[in-house]
């Protein structure tokens, strides 16, 4: 047994818990079947989740995990004041099972201690891992070690994620403003909240203003794993060989699903219909590489327009939406993005309606036939953000 943090977005720990206990049961054993290891007791902690299980099945939370940033495998942890008996620990710890050489990347972060020098923290760990190695240095970094020291307790972790878990590996091309996928995914995933997969089924998601369509790439794939990306842990020298084999995510039993009748996207810039196209055909194929005969292609439609102009959208629909903020917007009437609540359950009244934009700009009271039914904080790029779901009276 290891024991693993995975980090999340502060505020969307309790969606990953939701993510990690969903997905569990299909998770692999060596033996490359459906396992049956029990779901481990995880302590819920403001940024992240902490956990002890088996580091075959923890690293595999990395292909599944969509509102988590990253999975640490925990090295150890202890108190000291003593820089010495730091350097030692450090030295003690079995580097050699994980990483070829000593070249690695460091994340060192030190508060309320004795030791609270970054740099020499960081110095010592790499004359240690020098010593270990006897010089050896790769030509590029083989691994990032992350150091935590806080009120002399020092944590040290092994980095098994590598780029950040947000970067699916299939968002080929962007637009202006792009919102991060564990954001979109977080917020989907608030939107559906207790709705039935019936319920979910019986509607079409409409972005109308989608750029390059990061909610609907994001909604074809909640429930799908990513396996075309790299993941950090695949060069450690214990990596499990399962994990290296072109074919290992066929054995997955995981149910494919796309949870919506169909995805619809809008947006006043020409350029953007194409951009989400390829993204999205881009996903797709991702998920047929390793879903084979369940695979189904997601109905969709992706068109430039004015969503402020009206259109019928053939059906029920629910609208998610994430529009830019400040002088871009060809605002409907002088209200800004209150207006743009206003006008869009105006014109397409929709069955839900979740919209990000700025705290300042708070949407209230509720549209005419509508009623806030959340309303969440969001860090978005470093702008404090709302994200409204407004449903009918
Ligand atoms: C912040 S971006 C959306 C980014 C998107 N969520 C993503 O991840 O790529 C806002 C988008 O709204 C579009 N837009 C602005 N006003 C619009 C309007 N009236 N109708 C449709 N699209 C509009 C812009 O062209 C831009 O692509």
């Amino acid at each position: 047994m290891n024991r693993f943090f995975m980090s999340t977005p502060l505020g969307f720990e309790n969606t990953a818990l939701l993510e990690m206990k969903e997905v569990w049961p299909y998770l692999l054993g060596k033996d490359a079947k459906t396992h049956s290891l029990s779901f481990p007791e995880v302590e819920v902690m403001m940024g992240g989740l902490e956990f002890e299980t088996e580091m075959f099945q923890a690293l595999q939370l990395n292909f599944f995990m969509k509102t988590a940033n990253r999975l640490l495998l925990r090295m150890t942890s202890f108190r000291t004041k003593d820089l010495p008996k730091y350097y030692q620990k450090f030295k003690s710890l079995p580097w050699k099972e994980f990483l070829p050489h000593a070249n690695v990347e460091w994340e060192v972060a030190a508060q309320k201690s004795r030791l609270n020098n970054e740099k020499r923290l960081q110095e010592s760990a790499e004359k240690a891992l020098q010593e270990i190695f006897a010089g050896q240095m790769g030509d590029t970094p083989c691994a990032s070690i992350y150091i935590r020291m806080e009120d002399d307790l020092c944590t040290i972790s092994l980095d098994a994620t590598g780029e950040h878990l947000h970067k699916r590996g299939w968002s080929v091309l962007k637009g202006d403003a792009p919102m991060r996928e564990t954001i979109a995914a977080e917020l989907l995933r608030e939107m559906i909240g207790e709705a039935t997969p019936a319920e979910v089924a019986s509607v079409s998601l409409c972005d109308p203003m989608m750029g390059s369509g990061t909610f609907l790439t994001e909604a074809r794939a909640l429930w799908s794993g990513q396996f075309q990306r790299d993941y950090a842990f695949k060069s450690w020298k214990k990596c499990p060989k399962l994990f290296l084999s072109p074919s290992f995510s066929l054995n997955y039993e995981i149910p494919a699903r796309a949870p919506f009748k169909s995805l619809l996207g809008m947006d006043i810039d020409p350029k953007m219909p194409e951009v989400a196209s390829k993204n999205f055909a881009e996903v797709e194929s991702q998920l047929k590489a390793y879903q084979r005969d369940q695979f189904k292609s997601q109905e969709h439609k992706f068109w430039a327009q004015n969503s402020l102009e009206g259109v019928d959208l053939g059906g029920p629909v629910w609208m998610v939406v994430n529009p830019p903020y400040g002088e871009r917007l060809p605002v409907a009437g002088k209200g800004g993005l209150k207006t743009l609540a206003s006008e869009l359950c105006r014109l397409y009244k929709p069955l839900k309606l979740g919209i990000l934009y700025p705290e300042k700009e708070k949407v209230d009271p509720a549209p005419n036939g509508y009623k806030i039914e959340k309303e969440l904080k969001i860090n978005n790029g470093g702008i404090r953000c709302l994200f409204t779901i407004l449903t009918p009276l």
